[in-house]
């Protein structure tokens, strides 16, 4: 099921607020729609965010296509800032964005049409390019990873959070289709059990044998040697390789480390943000109190007490085992790793 995809005069998004329960598609047409679908979470993913603001740029601008070019320009840049405002960890929206950006003023002097025309080639061609990163992921960590392994994963970077095959779980999925089977741990992931929700829905449905935790159970079933590999997805990874994703990673990463459980950070090159020199440089989100004291509208912490919800964690790239991307693995990430990496990049 796609998570986002081009209506032609809208984009559909797949609200994952409602999952597993409730399949329910959003029409969004304004940029407004697209700021608060990303900003409430119903599309999320570093790369779905990408694609969605992508294609959130194309839908918001068909309003201008009959104004003047002035008009236009001014317009696109305006949505482009306004989309980037929706949240700060993911690169992956900044890049998308910064893609958008260029070819509404590579085509600045062109007719309105041809720029729209090319601003919804350009929100594809970024489509394409995820789907394309996750099959070349998953291809790439199935030569790291043996049949029959028990892995574990935290949060959920499958086909909801990117397009297709996801990161981490590409695989999960893609060795399903080719008959190389996993076990699979989720994190239920708190406190928006984006794991027990979301990687659990997905994995099932392809008919992955998973299971679902609460975060604190991972220590001990690596204590009893239960898990043979951590794999997760990332929302920036910095310049010298440290990796931003959900909040809990670090702390898996750390039990990795001590129970000396390989730790595979997956995601696309567009998840790697060479502006950014140091995990302790990449913005972390931080998100409403309700989050955790009220989640899915249950009481869970005493009205008034306060409430500490950073969206996100960083993991140093020395608790990082391999960063799998579409261009390739880097083991042991570091600074000249990425470098070695970028300078093969195409895209
Ligand atoms: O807050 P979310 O649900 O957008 O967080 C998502 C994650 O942290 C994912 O692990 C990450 O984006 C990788 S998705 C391939």
């Amino acid at each position: 099921m796609k998570p986002v995809e081009w209506a032609e005069d809208h984009v559909k998004i797949l609200d994952q607020t409602l999952l597993p329960t409730e399949v329910k598609f959003l029409e969004i047409r304004t940029a407004q729609q697209m700021w608060d679908a990303i900003k409430m979470l119903c599309v999320r993913g570093a790369p779905a965010i990408g694609v969605a603001a992508g294609y959130g740029v194309a839908a918001a601008m068909q309003e201008y296509v009959d104004q003047s070019m002035e008009t236009y320009h001014r317009e696109l840049e305006k949505t482009i800032e306004y989309l980037a405002t929706s949240r700060p960890t993911a690169v992956n929206l900044f890049w998308a964005l910064e893609r958008m950006k260029e070819t509404g003023r590579s085509h600045r002097n062109d007719a309105n049409a041809a720029t729209q025309a090319a601003l919804e080639e350009q929100a594809k061609s970024i489509e394409k390019y995820e789907e394309n990163a996750c099959v070349a992921i998953g291809e790439h960590a199935l030569t790291l990873l043996k049949d029959g392994m028990t892995l574990l994963t935290h949060c959920n970077a499958g086909g909801l959070a990117t397009v297709r095959y996801g990161t981490a779980l590409a695989p999960m999925l893609l060795g399903k289709e080719r008959g190389v089977h996993f076990k699979v741990y989720a994190d239920e992931t708190r406190p928006l059990l984006q794991g027990a929700r979301l990687t659990a829905w997905e994995l099932q449905q392809a008919g992955v044998d998973v299971t679902v935790i609460t975060d604190n159970m991972a220590g001990m079933l690596m204590k009893q040697g239960k898990i043979d590999a951590v794999i997760v997805g990332c929302d920036r990874v910095a310049a010298n390789g440290d990796a931003a994703n959900k909040i809990g990673t670090y702390s898996v990463a750390v039990l990795a480390k001590h129970h000396q459980i390989p730790f595979y950070v997956a995601g696309p090159a567009s998840t790697i943000d060479v502006n950014t020199p140091t995990g302790a440089h990449i913005p972390i989100e931080e998100r409403g109190m309700e989050e955790v004291a009220c989640g899915f509208g249950k009481r869970t912490a005493p009205e008034g007490v306060k409430v500490y919800n950073p969206a996100f964690d960083v993991t140093p790239h020395d608790l990082i085992t391999a960063f799998i991307t579409d261009k390739g693995i880097v083991e042991k990430p570091d600074e000249a790793g990425i470098a070695k990496l970028l300078s093969c990049r195409t895209e």
